[in-house]
């Protein structure tokens, strides 16, 4: 294992009823004026908008509203949500949504005490200072309230890029399993699949002796391989979304990803697919996943066999283990489809003649970039190409 710090001082409202305290946990962080930020509406059509508002007026907090987070959310509204901040004398973001609303929070806090283009962050600039973010999270995917990172797409180009650091960590995130229990079953399906994505790349590592993560990461899959089909038959099922959206944080807080190398490559090359085609996040993944793993198995064959015989509850063939890897990849890929995810780059919109394009993106960016995917292993353009072939 290697060396590591971790901090993660996120203070989590867990359960039924819990959005009714965010005035109290705002005040409690230090928030006087507030934005409040949300998505296309939702929140505003299932009531809990009104919910968030009469909580910060007990506590007679006052705020203002920023609206129209898209998923795959735009530098546009953030830039937006700047101004508005600067002008209104802003103290506290509270992001009302899912891991769209709640980046583009992030971004906004950062941008509003930034001098220069907050744009700076999403190309490699460490996020040491940002207004204080609270979350109240209505989809259980990305991870985005515990975690230090936020996802933003440049619409000039559509460069869909990270930040991070540790003052994007939410000061609060408040989770009601019950506010998932009007999400689509295919947004729902996405979200377990950037659950397990999520842990795939930390699984995916070149750190031997990580027995620990290893059996954390594997016992969280193993859990949304038995949850995910109950609360896709069952919407209101509440036992699995809660076991669900706890599994979304813990499985992005980085607690499963301490002390090891990670991967990424999924999410790198899923990034790409989402900002040209505008594909939900879990989507792209559902499609990126079998065909990474079928292409970088061999840099481990018995890390994939042993995920394999764990998890998928396939028989260890000792003789011939990259059998068992490809046949824990097949029940993966199973699983995608049985919850109603796409599994080609057809179903995304996604086309065969934009994969030179694609792959140059991913390796080269904004003309940044290194040349390379890095990550369980380094992947040269033409391999990123090989890979977008295996999901046509
Ligand atoms: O905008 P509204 O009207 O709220 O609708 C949203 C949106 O259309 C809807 N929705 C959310 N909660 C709902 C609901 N509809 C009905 N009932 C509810 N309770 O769901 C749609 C998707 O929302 P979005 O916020 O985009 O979903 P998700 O949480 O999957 O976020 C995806 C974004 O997060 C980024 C992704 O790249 C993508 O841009 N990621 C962020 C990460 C992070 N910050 O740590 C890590 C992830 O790997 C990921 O890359
Ligand atoms: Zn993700």
């Amino acid at each position: 294992m290697n060396n590591f710090t971790f901090y993660a001082p996120t203070y989590f409202a867990f359960g039924k009823e819990t959005e009714n305290e965010c005035g109290k946990l705002v005040k409690r962080f230090g928030g006087t004026k507030v934005l409040i930020h949300y998505g296309g509406g939702s929140v505003v059509r299932s009531g809990l908008l009104e919910r968030v508002k009469t909580s910060l007026k007990e506590e007679s907090i006052s705020f203002i509203e920023l609206s129209g987070v898209m998923p795959n959310p735009r530098d546009g509204l953030v830039y937006e949500g700047i101004d508005l901040c600067r002008k209104e004398n802003v103290d506290f973001i509270l992001a009302v949504g899912g891991g769209s609303t709640i980046d583009s929070a992030k971004a906004i806090a950062a941008g509003t005490v930034y001098d220069g283009d907050f744009w700076d962050f999403y190309e490699g600039k460490p996020v040491t200072e940002a207004l204080p973010i609270g979350t109240i999270l209505t989809i259980a995917a990305a991870g985005s309230e515990g975690s230090p990172d936020s996802v933003i797409t440049k619409e000039k180009g559509m460069l869909k890029r990270g930040a991070s650091g540790e003052a994007y960590r939410p000061k609060f995130s408040i989770l009601n399993p019950a506010l998932t229990q009007t999400l689509p079953a295919y947004q729902t399906a996405c979200g377990i699949t950037d659950i397990i994505a999520h842990l795939y790349e930390r699984y995916l590592t070149n750190t031997t002796e990580v027995e620990v993560t290893d059996r954390l990461i594997e016992g969280l899959i193993a859990s949304m391989i038995h949850e995910g089909p109950r609360v896709i038959e069952n919407p209101d099922n509440y036992e699995a979304r809660a076991n669900i959206m706890w599994a979304g944080m813990v499985a992005h807080n980085n607690i499963c990803g301490v002390g090891r190398s990670q991967d990424w490559t999924s999410h790198n090359l899923e990034h790409e697919l989402s900002a040209e085609y505008d594909c939900a996040h879990g989507a792209g993944l559902a499609v990126v996943m079998p065909a990474v793993f079928t292409y970088t198995m061999k840099q481990d064959v018995m890390r994939f066999a042993q995920i394999a015989s764990r998890v998928w509850g396939c028989q260890m063939d000792f003789y011939h283990p990259e059998k068992t890897a490809l046949e824990g990849i097949e029940r993966l890929r199973c699983f995608l489809a049985s919850i109603g995810m796409p599994l080609t780059f057809e179903e995304l919109g996604a086309k065969e003649q934009d994969i030179e394009k694609l792959a140059h993106t991913a390796c080269y960016g904004d003309g940044s970039g290194s040349g390379k995917v890095y990550g369980f292993t380094t992947l040269e353009q033409t391999d990123v190409e090989n890979i977008y072939r295996l999901m046509l």
